[in-house]
């Protein structure tokens, strides 16, 4: 068992989705969290109540990660109620769905708003929290990438180079945060839910779910969250010899044997 218990992270981006996984599984495991959203307040405070039925503290914090006064604050009434900060997720992330071979679909303004919250936002988030988990002698970051930044894939050419710029800065910041702090990253591939079914159209999704339970080495139609919410608890709070890594939470997806995105 992952020694969780009285852990404090944050996960930006934890209203829905793998941001939402995993602060429940924190929570299931003892784990105190900071669940982030931007607008879905119903859903924040919900997911909050989740955690809060294993008999751990949930502090809900509405604050976009693109924005500098808001990460402030999101740190700030962290330490406010809890005093630590062990643990940081930089999962809220955002994307547009143009076809990489329409240049002329993607604008200048797509590729600031995808880094500005996928890299600058990881980036600022993650100088916020250092100076916390130093004091408190450990922390450990994990973002979350894609394997768009792996294999220059998915939703579109500005999205697959910000999860590409994530993985490298994962490298840079795990070189000079030790050794009291870990970062890690893990690379989620296909994730069942609403990020990709809306994002491609219900038709596409499901034709991609089927073409992968066919073509990839685990014949499964995409991962669910809680599978990569298990990545994501491991790297924050088990694997203690490990930073600067990269995991492909994929079922085998960049192994190649099915396409990506089903035209
Ligand atoms: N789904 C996939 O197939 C997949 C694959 C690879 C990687 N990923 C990565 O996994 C991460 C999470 O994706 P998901 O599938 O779990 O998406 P999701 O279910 O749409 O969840 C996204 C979360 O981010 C929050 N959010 C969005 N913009 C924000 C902002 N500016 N500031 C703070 N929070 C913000 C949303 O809250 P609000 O609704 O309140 O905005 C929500 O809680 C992303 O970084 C994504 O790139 C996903």
């Amino acid at each position: 068992m992952l020694p969780i218990k009285d852990t404090v992270t944050i996960v930006t981006g934890s209203s829905s989705g793998i941001g939402a996984a995993t602060v429940r599984m924190l929570a299931e495991n003892g784990g105190h969290v900071v669940i982030n959203y931007s607008k879905s307040a119903a859903a924040a405070n919900q997911v909050a109540e989740d955690c809060r039925a294993f008999g751990v503290e949930a502090l809900v914090c509405q604050a976009d990660v693109g924005n500098e006064a808001d990460r402030l604050r999101l740190v700030d009434e962290t330490m406010k109620k809890f005093g630590r900060i062990t643990g940081l997720v930089n999962n809220a992330g955002t994307t547009v769905f143009v076809d990489h071979a329409n240049l002329g679909g993607l604008s200048e303004d797509d590729f600031h708003k995808i880094y500005g919250l996928n890299v600058v936002g990881a980036f600022m988030m993650t100088r916020a929290c250092e100076p916390h988990m130093r004091a408190g002698g450990r922390g450990s970051v994990v973002n979350i990438s894609s394997v768009a930044g792996v294999m220059g894939v998915g939703s579109s050419i500005a999205y697959a180079a910000s999860k590409g710029a994530l993985n490298t800065m994962t490298l840079s910041l795990a070189r000079v945060l030790g050794p009291e702090i870990r970062v890690n990253t893990v690379c989620p591939g296909f994730v069942i839910g609403e990020w990709l079914k809306q994002g491609m159209g219900e038709a596409r999704y499901e034709a991609t779910r089927e073409a992968l339970a066919k073509g990839t080495a685990l014949h499964k139609p995409g991962g669910t969250a809680e599978d990569m919410a298990e990545a994501v608890l491991w790297f924050l709070y088990g694997a203690r010899h490990i930073t600067g890594e990269f995991l492909l939470t994929d079922g085998g997806q960049h192994l190649g044997q099915a396409p990506l995105i089903a035209r």
